[in-house]
């Protein structure tokens, strides 16, 4: 049997420190840059079945315009970053009692022009998304490029985090937040790790 450890670069007491005072964390350097490579190939070999992305109503671009890729076993280099969030997951279940079971990912494309309005992931606790994560996998973000991601914490304050290469940002799902508009192609993987338990 294969033991997949957390990348060393993942600070877990820190992420769980930080979710529980602020529904949300930043990891950076959070893999090495062969992965990286191999990720963003992986990737960018993709591009041309990326498709409009959809939310609840179907295909709203007033609301998104990006375009996506769901993540599935032939995408075999994805898999590992999957297999990090599920060890990271077993940590979140241990400290908050989360019930974690499954992990749902997609690529994700901006190109210039290309945004994401205000919204909430899980907006009532019904779709079982309990965190979400994005993982940031361009090769260079520069601060006017737009495309940040803006997010309200558990306390009500506003957070402007950048889409910095070989970053994740993780958050509550019930959590408001948007990406402004990008001035550059902005390439991620979301993932979201859910739990079938659903709230009423
Ligand atoms: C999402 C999302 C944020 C980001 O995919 O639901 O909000 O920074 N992504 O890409
Ligand atoms: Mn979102």
């Amino acid at each position: 049997m294969e033991v997949i450890f957390l990348p060393k670069s993942w600070n877990v007491d820190q992420i769980l420190d930080d979710l529980d005072q602020h529904g949300f964390a930043i990891i950076d350097d959070v893999y090495p840059p062969e992965y990286i490579h191999a990720l963003t190939e992986e990737c960018t070999s993709h591009l041309t079945q990326f498709r409009q992305a959809a939310i609840q109503n179907g295909v709203m671009n007033q609301i998104r315009s990006d375009h996506i890729l769901w993540i599935n076993e032939d995408l075999n280099i994805a898999q590992h970053h999957i297999e990090s969030l599920k060890q990271l997951s077993q940590n979140l279940n241990r400290a908050f009692y989360l019930g974690i079971n499954d992990i749902e990912a997609h690529f994700a494309c901006y190109n210039a022009g290309e945004f994401y309005a205000l919204h909430r992931d899980n907006p009532q606790g019904k779709n079982g998304r309990m965190i979400s994560t994005v993982y940031y996998l361009h090769a260079e973000w520069q601060d006017d490029w737009g495309g940040q991601l803006h997010l309200q914490d558990k306390n009500n304050h506003w957070h402007i985090i950048q889409p910095q290469p070989n970053r994740i940002a993780m958050f509550q799902s019930d959590l408001l937040h948007e990406v402004i508009k990008a001035k550059h192609q902005r390439l991620s993987i979301t993932a979201w790790l859910r739990s079938d338990q659903l709230r009423l």
